[in-house]
């Protein structure tokens, strides 16, 4: 029986990696599975791990405060090292940009383990933007045997480095399974703030609830504070709006949105939520401003526009359809986009359509059969994703 090693450390990592894992423990699947993970996030981790009932056979624990990225390096390899040995994985499988992502595949190559990349060949381009996630998913597919790409356009950038076509595989983003196995259930609010405002009144109808998340290392410091400045005027300004922003908890994020945003009157500063509250909190928003890589490819599917603050974004599909717009972190151009789609009812419907450029809820399905093909314990090729009349590969 082959053995698949996840690896993973963080919020984004664990809610998409947790339906590979679920798809892969089906009783027909004929792989084991072992999980590990790093704790790069401890609370924002743990809290995924419930919701999913993913139950970690190794935890690394290793975040600390305010963590550095030689930290987290250095702390993965040394701590994964003797588990590789141990569990001689046949794959360790890895997901996306983190330097949890990066680390735990470098680990693999030093003891010549296959390893497979869940959302593989994202580009931007620049190396700072996102930073360091760019380069961490670059020196990550350049490691890799296997490729799970979301999307065409990711398998071309791979197929442009040369990466051998016979490896890579168009499975949509499971980050749209995750999203759709939340919201068929019925939901009750749990956090206090939220159930205070939703869970006894009609909701959202009445004013646009903007949803704000903001935690990028490149944005640390003025381009943060020039965000935070942009949403109290957007306050200031829309009075009967209300802005529920969940703050990350970074120091480096935390302390400045407190001490700009605490105490406006229609900006709601909450915990970071659970997935549940979180995506129904999507669902019943007007607007979502974000630099999150994981809410361009959830927002779109629920048909929210997204301003995306920040420079650049790897998942250039979404703003081809005309759903996610980049506005960068200037507050006069975060301003003035919302105010755009406040009060321009025509610009508000050409973004607010619902798109799935990023996934159809099956892609953990794909990745497990592709795995099974790749160890031949499949004969037939599994079918890929297709978006429209996508020209195929
Ligand atoms: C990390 C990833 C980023 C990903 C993001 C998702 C890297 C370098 N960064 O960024 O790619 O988009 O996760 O959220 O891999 N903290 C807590 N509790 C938690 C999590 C974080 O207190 O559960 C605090 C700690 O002080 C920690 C700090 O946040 O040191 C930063 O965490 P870290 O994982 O280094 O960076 P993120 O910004 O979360
Ligand atoms: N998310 C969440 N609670 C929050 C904020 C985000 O559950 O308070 C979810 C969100 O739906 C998405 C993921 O966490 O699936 C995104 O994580 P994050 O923004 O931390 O990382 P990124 O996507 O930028 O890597």
């Amino acid at each position: 029986m082959k053995k698949i090693l996840f690896v993973f450390g963080t919020r984004p990592e664990a809610i998409k990696m947790a339906p590979v894992i679920k798809q892969m423990q089906d009783a027909r699947c004929k792989m084991q599975v072992k999980v590990c993970v790093t704790a790069q996030h401890r609370n924002l981790l743990d809290e995924v791990l419930d919701i999913f009932s993913v139950k970690p056979d190794y935890d690394l624990n290793i975040m600390t405060e305010n963590q550095s990225l030689f930290q987290i390096t250095t702390s993965v390899l040394k701590h994964l090292e003797p588990i590789l040995k141990k569990e001689k994985p046949d794959m360790v499988l890895v997901h996306g940009d983190t330097t949890t992502t990066f680390a735990a595949a470098l680990a693999s190559y030093y003891l010549k383990i296959p390893v497979g990349h869940v959302e593989a060949g994202l580009r931007s381009y620049d190396k700072f933007n996102p930073y360091p996630e760019e380069i961490n998913r670059r020196l990550t597919d350049a490691i890799s045997d296997i490729y799970f790409c979301p999307t065409l356009t990711a398998k071309k950038s791979l197929l442009k480095e040369n990466i051998n076509p016979k490896n890579i595989f168009i499975t949509g983003n499971t980050v749209i399974d995750a999203l759709y196995m939340i919201l068929e259930k019925k939901h009750n609010f749990q956090n206090p703030t939220l159930k205070r405002l939703f869970n006894f009144r009609l909701p959202t109808s009445d004013f646009p609830l903007i949803l704000v998340t903001a935690h990028r290392r490149e944005n640390f410091g003025k381009p943060l504070k020039n965000i935070c400045r942009a949403l109290k005027k957007i306050s200031q300004t829309f009075t009967d709006s209300k802005i529920v922003y969940p703050v990350h908890p970074n120091p480096n994020i935390k302390i400045p949105v407190k001490n700009i945003l605490g105490g406006l009157k229609n900006v709601y500063l909450t915990e970071p939520l659970n997935y549940p509250d979180f995506a129904n909190l999507m669902k019943m928003s007007y607007l979502v401003l974000t630099d999150s890589g994981g809410l361009q490819e959830e927002s779109p599917s629920l048909g929210k526009p997204v301003l995306v603050m920040r420079k650049a974004t790897e998942r250039p599909e979404a703003v081809k359809s005309g759903t996610v717009k980049l506005v960068g972190t200037e507050v006069n151009a975060i301003f003035n986009s919302v105010k755009k789609l406040i009060t321009n009812e025509r610009e508000y419907d050409k973004m607010a359509k619902s798109v799935n450029p990023y996934g159809d809820g099956l892609a953990a399905k794909r990745t497990v059969e592709f795995i099974e093909y790749y160890f031949g314990l499949r004969i037939k090729k599994p079918g890929e994703f297709y978006v429209g009349t996508e020209e195929v590969r």
